[in-house]
């Protein structure tokens, strides 16, 4: 079966894949060639021509919200071959030559709703060819207003290139199977710092005083090791640095920096963790940068450099789930890649997986045994919404990228695909389970994956005989839709007292303030779904004045109480459920508090349109995207 997922690699390659765990890549990496691994999302042909490093030398224009610069891009093509198509999904192209300065003719096509336009380069013989370009309104690139930071003073710029909106300021072949080394040259005005996802030479210089008499400074970034085009990111901002531990630090603007590295410090613990159980960590440093609340994730896996919401910090670590995940996508993800967006779950489901593993080593099989039980419910539930039958919910599905844009991806690309790997695990045993994990990540390093290639490496390395490959039923889990029977639940009693105390809610409306100040935190999500849906105004004002719910200083228990609240019509919320929706941008709790809204008549529509109104500048394009569709129709 090795011999079989080799094969279909096409090595339009100058070196090929080093077995096993050699930290130090290739520069080139594989591409795949067989039908289950093409994109539909690109224009990009790589099996005739394909970029293998992008040079970026850009400069960011805060006043008119524009990058502009150039990239010079090597391409790998056999000879004879004189085109390459590169994906563009907005950006001006000035001029496009090769290596000599030649000018070389280049044509814009079609627009494709949602995917950009091929951008057809006629390159002769040339492999080396540099683009001068602009992106202005980058869907990928979100400018904040100084108002829209913590300490307010200066402006910001981040990014976020997952799925397909890098096309929209990177010229470039933007798949993720199309792996590409890269580095950066980034010009900003002189008060702010740059990071990106790659290493940086720590060595800003200062490069010219504009007309204005400003001052700039040049960043330099690069990243050796080929990764897919959607992990290349930026954040600009007045930003400073607090080591961690020996490999690990965090990035905030000044006045956050505090709180930010208390709630990260178990980060270099995380990654010991997350090394014992698969393998080394490739990427040498694993920074992230708490950005302001107008960035629409909960985190981003950014190689180098994870991007994270600040509505995480609870001031208790009890969301720190998130940079289990984060990191774990340092395997699943960026080291072993979706090659194409129907198979998402590759990435997000194994790396939920990995994640709860993670959490089981740093925080305790009970939080770990309990934050799984969370997420078996949300599967339920979709299901019982959906229907078990429902396509869209097999593991590999049909085209898909943005997962978290809906409830049903979530549940099933996230969810489904970690209770996936847990029910291999309980039928097959830790040990063996977790040996296959790392070869599948070794084996796999830096090169695009597909379900097939999995399920092919299972079948040849892990299943032991025919009864066992009975027992696992994989072929199902991946490509059927619904829960498979041999579904190892989660244990009943994660969640026994919290039920018990949920039920006496809904008989009696009874209340155990005691107990819930006790609770972990997913034991008062658990509790904030279970109690009725339906409650008046005098039961909802019982229920926040004993749990404190407004005051609550975890946004994921904050967001649950103000959803319950507008889907109750509770007036006295209102004020809340405003200022959080012009503070955070953070699509998950964004748009479902909009939908509830807009599920409430003319009283709730109301209060949506008018705050909408206001807030939805401040949005970047991903929450605009799916509060568009809920609010303006
Ligand atoms: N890679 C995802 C974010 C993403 C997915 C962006 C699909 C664009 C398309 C990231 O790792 C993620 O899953 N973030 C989650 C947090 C996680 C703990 C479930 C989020 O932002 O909520
Ligand atoms: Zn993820």
């Amino acid at each position: 079966m090795r011999f079989l997922a080799t094969a279909s690699l096409l090595l339009l390659a100058s070196c090929g894949m080093p077995e096993g765990g050699d930290p130090d890549a290739p520069r080139v990496a594989p591409i795949l060639s067989t039908e289950d691994a093409r994109d539909e999302q690109t224009f990009a042909e790589p099996e005739k021509a394909r970029v293998t490093h992008i040079d970026l030398d850009l400069e960011l224009n805060f006043d008119d919200q524009m990058v502009a610069g150039s990239a010079q891009l090597d391409i790998l093509a056999d000879q004879g071959i004189d085109t390459v198509v590169l994906d563009n999904d907005g950006y001006d192209v000035a001029s496009i030559t090769d290596g000599e300065g030649k000018p070389l003719e280049y044509q814009l096509g079609e627009e494709v709703e949602g995917k950009g336009a091929p951008l057809t380069i006629t390159m002769g013989d040339a492999r080396e060819i540099t683009i001068a370009y602009s992106a202005k309104e980058a869907a990928a690139l979100q400018w904040l207003t100084p108002e829209q930071t913590a300490d307010g003073e200066h402006p910001y710029l981040l990014s976020q290139g997952q799925a397909i909106l890098n096309r929209t300021w990177i010229p470039t072949q933007d798949s993720p199977g199309i792996r590409q080394t890269w580095s950066a040259r980034i010009t900003a005005p002189e008060e702010l710092t740059v990071v990106m996802s790659g290493l940086s030479d720590d060595k800003p210089e200062t490069v010219k005083e504009g007309p204005d008499g400003q001052k700039k400074r040049a960043f330099n970034f690069a990243m050796d090791k080929p990764v897919a085009p959607y992990l290349i990111a930026i954040a600009a901002g007045d930003i400073v640095f607090r080591e961690l531990g020996p490999r690990s630090g965090v990035w905030s603007e000044p006045s956050m920096i505090e709180e930010a590295a208390a709630e990260l410090s178990d980060t270099e613990e995380m990654i010991d963790a997350a090394e014992a159980l698969y393998g080394e960590y490739r990427w040498g440093r694993y920074d992230m940068i708490v950005l302001p609340p107008a960035f629409p994730y909960g985190g981003m896996e950014n190689p180098v450099m994870t991007f994270l919401t600040p509505t995480f910090i609870a001031g208790d670590k009890s969301n720190n789930g998130l940079i289990a995940h984060e990191l774990a996508h340092s395997w699943s993800g960026n080291l072993v890649t979706n090659a194409n967006w129907t198979d998402s779950w590759l990435n997000e489901g194994v790396t939920s997986y990995f994640e709860n593993r993670i959490v089981e080593e740093i925080y305790g099989k009970k939080r770990a045994d309990q934050e799984a039980a969370l997420a078996y419910a949300n599967i339920e539930e979709t299901l019982a919404e959906v229907g078990a039958d429902a396509p869209g919910t097999a593991l590999h599905i049909a085209a898909n990228p943005d997962p978290l844009g809906s409830a049903v991806g979530g549940a099933i690309i996230y969810d489904k695909g970690s209770f996936f790997l847990r029910t291999v695990e309980s039928i097959v045993g830790r040990d063996r389970f977790d040996a296959w994990l790392q070869q599948w990540f070794d084996n796999h390093a830096f090169q695009p994956a597909t379900s097939a290639m999995l399920l092919a490496d299972m079948e040849a390395n892990l299943v032991a005989d025919e009864a066992e490959a009975e027992k696992l039923m994989l072929r199902e889990w991946i490509y059927e839709p619904g829960l498979p029977a041999n579904v190892a639940k989660p244990d009943p009693a994660a969640f026994a007292e919290v039920d018990t105390a949920a039920k006496a809610f809904t008989d009696e409306r009874a209340l155990d303030e005691a107990a819930w100040a006790n609770w972990t935190s997913a034991e008062r999500q658990r509790f904030l779904a279970k109690i009725p849906r339906e409650m008046n105004s005098a039961e909802l004002a019982a229920l926040d004045e004993a749990l404190k719910l407004s005051a609550s200083t975890n946004n994921e228990e904050l967001f649950l109480w103000l959803e319950l609240a507008m889907q109750n019509r509770y007036e006295a919320a209102v004020p809340a459920v405003e200022q959080f929706l012009a503070e955070v941008g953070r699509r998950k709790f964004v748009a479902p508090l909009f939908e509830a809204l807009m599920e409430q008549g003319s009283w709730g529509q109301g209060i949506a349109k008018r705050t909408y109104e206001k807030t939805r500048p401040s949005y970047h394009a991903v929450t605009r995207g799916t509060v568009d569709g809920l609010v303006l129709g």
